[in-house]
């Protein structure tokens, strides 16, 4: 099946939605909510959370017009393409399966050949990834000494860390304990030094997460990680031999073409962890990419972890666009991009343990949606992406809110909270979980809804800036794959609209490139610079004068 893009803008239901863009003008969302069925009719329950679009700047019969342009995009027919495996990846023909990561029993009946030994595959990696974190956990792998892994330490960047990181930050109180991840990434030498701070190396153990075995910043990292290990097992009189240290302390993840690297780099074919191509690396959280994950979590929590992805997933493919929230927030984001202007988008979770997020969400949505041409290689004629960032609350109230509140741009924001905390608390914490919550509820009516009439300029808040409340019950690693899910599902609907291409990133590439080039002019001094651009030549310069 030939999957042509068509413009957006060429639509039936994108005429419609200019129409309605134009007859909403001068409509506020507190003249919305005289409707008091407003909110029940943007209301919508996905897995164990409840969504509520009520506080975004639409007419409340929206949600079937949103249904017409994700239907006339061709969103559901792009869906059973993805999970029938055709190469929806064009630019890099390949196909796009990380629904399968984590795929009921049957998933890939229906689909071609190549998608049914996809599903075998990646079972087979998820069973040996379990198989060797029992080992690890129950203590029948040992390192120097008999000594059991203690740390796990994930060199990755990109897709092959912030997933990983923003998992492991959200579920490590979850854990038992026994042990602890650390995650290096950048090549900063600061990174590597702090991360193993403190860190007894005869009980660390390192996962060098690359898909392209060939990342400089993570080849980096692992070459020191093996010269750390190596003069630390020496000065403990614990270094038998290098190959067996190398060996016996690193496993890899990487795609089967580059086994052979990692096996070049000392790593055991037994530590080889395969990451398949038709998964994108900001894609691959629930991949073998976990690895440091199900070692550290455990394979149970790992397992829950899947579930709610799977659980987000059906919804995904079974609910009806109207009604599928998903869909309705991403033809919002559509939305607000596109007719109203709206160049950022914020993220801000009410809870701790979410820090991260923000961070996992900027690579999942820039990486995939901040293309400037059409499936077909046409330069697009209207605003893709969203500049995603966000904090913490309440944190964030303290710190950027106030542009949110009374600045001059218009900045769609996804709210994020639990009901109940993660911990066990008492009395007085539970008093504190609810001033938590009462926080992330009140920002949104403040933003909706601003100051009284009659307040002084400078103190008024004019309110009608919208806001989506994503409200679960609890934080748990279940809950965590369904909001991952629900993100990943976003992009993709976005992606199909807009007509691009959401799993390339050519745009990383010059940059990668470039890094290495002026690294090899940076690296020896006095060198040739004639062919440089002046910025580049003067940069350079001011180096080598000052670098001690
Ligand atoms: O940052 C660009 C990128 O290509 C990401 O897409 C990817 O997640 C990351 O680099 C890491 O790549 P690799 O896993 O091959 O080291």
């Amino acid at each position: 099946m030939t999957l042509s893009p068509q413009n957006p803008r060429h639509l039936p239901a994108w005429e419609k939605l200019e129409q309605r863009f134009e007859s909403i003008k001068g409509k506020d969302l507190a003249t919305w909510f005289q409707d008091p069925q407003r909110t029940e009719k943007l209301s919508f329950a996905v897995g164990d959370f409840t969504v509520d679009l009520s506080k975004n700047l639409i007419d409340s019969d929206m949600p079937s017009l949103f249904a017409e342009l994700a239907t006339q995009a061709g969103i559901p027919e792009r869906a059973s393409a993805m999970v029938r495996g055709e190469a929806i990846n064009s630019t890099e023909g390949r196909a796009v399966l990380h629904t399968f990561l984590r795929a009921p029993e049957g998933m890939a009946s229906g689909a071609g050949e190549s998608a049914q030994k996809a599903l075998e595959d990646i079972r087979g990696v998820l069973e040996r990834m379990y198989s060797f974190a029992k080992a690890v956990r129950g203590g029948k792998i040992r390192m120097e000494g008999a000594r059991r892994i203690k740390t796990v330490v994930n060199i990755g960047i990109g897709g092959s860390d912030l997933g990983p990181e923003m998992v492991y930050s959200a579920l490590q109180s979850r854990s038992d304990g026994s042990l602890q991840a650390r995650f290096v990434s950048n090549v900063d030498p600061s990174s590597f030094i702090e991360a193993v701070k403190g860190l007894d190396p005869a009980s660390t153990f390192f996962v060098v997460a690359s898909k392209s075995f060939g990342t400089q910043e993570t080849l980096s990292n692992a070459q020191e990680a093996k010269r750390w290990l190596l003069k630390g097992l020496g000065e403990k009189g614990l270094l038998e031999g290098e190959k067996e240290a190398v060996g016996r302390h690193f496993a890899a993840v990487c795609s089967a073409e580059k086994a052979g690297k990692a096996e070049e780099f000392g790593v055991r074919p037994e530590n080889v962890f395969e990451m398949f191509p038709f998964i994108g690396g900001r894609y691959s959280v629930d991949s073998a990419v976990g690895l440091c994950l199900v070692l550290s979590l455990g394979p149970d929590i790992f397992e829950r972890f899947l579930e709610g992805l799977r659980a987000v997933d059906e919804y995904f493919f079974s609910t009806s666009a109207e009604e599928n929230a998903i869909i309705q927030m991403a033809m919002l984001n559509v939305w607000y991009a596109d007719f109203f202007g709206a160049e950022t988008h914020a993220v801000l979770p009410y809870n701790d343990y979410l820090r991260k997020l923000p961070d996992y969400l900027q690579q999942l949505t820039m990486e995939s949606n901040g293309k400037r041409v059409d499936l077909s290689g046409r330069q697009v004629d209207l605003a893709t992406g969203e500049i995603y960032w966000g904090g913490v609350g309440t944190n964030s109230q303290h710190s950027f809110f106030q542009l949110l509140h009374q600045g001059t741009h218009l900045i769609p924001a996804d709210f994020i909270a639990f009901a109940n905390n993660s911990n066990p608390l008492d009395k007085e914490e539970e008093e504190m979980q609810e001033k938590l919550v009462s926080n992330f509820i009140a920002q949104t009516a403040a933003l909706a809804f601003g100051t009284e009439p009659g307040t002084a300029e400078e103190k008024r808040c004019p309110g009608n800036r919208p806001s989506t409340s994503i409200f679960g019950r609890t934080l748990s690693a279940y809950t965590l794959g369904e909001l991952v899910a629900m993100y990943e599902h976003i992009v993709f609907c976005q992606g199909v609209v807009w007509g691009i291409n959401s799993f390339d990133q050519f745009g990383v590439e010059l940059g990668k490139k470039l890094s290495q080039k002026v690294f090899g002019l940076v690296s020896q001094a006095g060198s040739d610079l004639s062919e440089v651009d002046p910025s580049t030549r003067r940069l350079i310069e001011w180096y080598w004068e000052y670098r001690s």
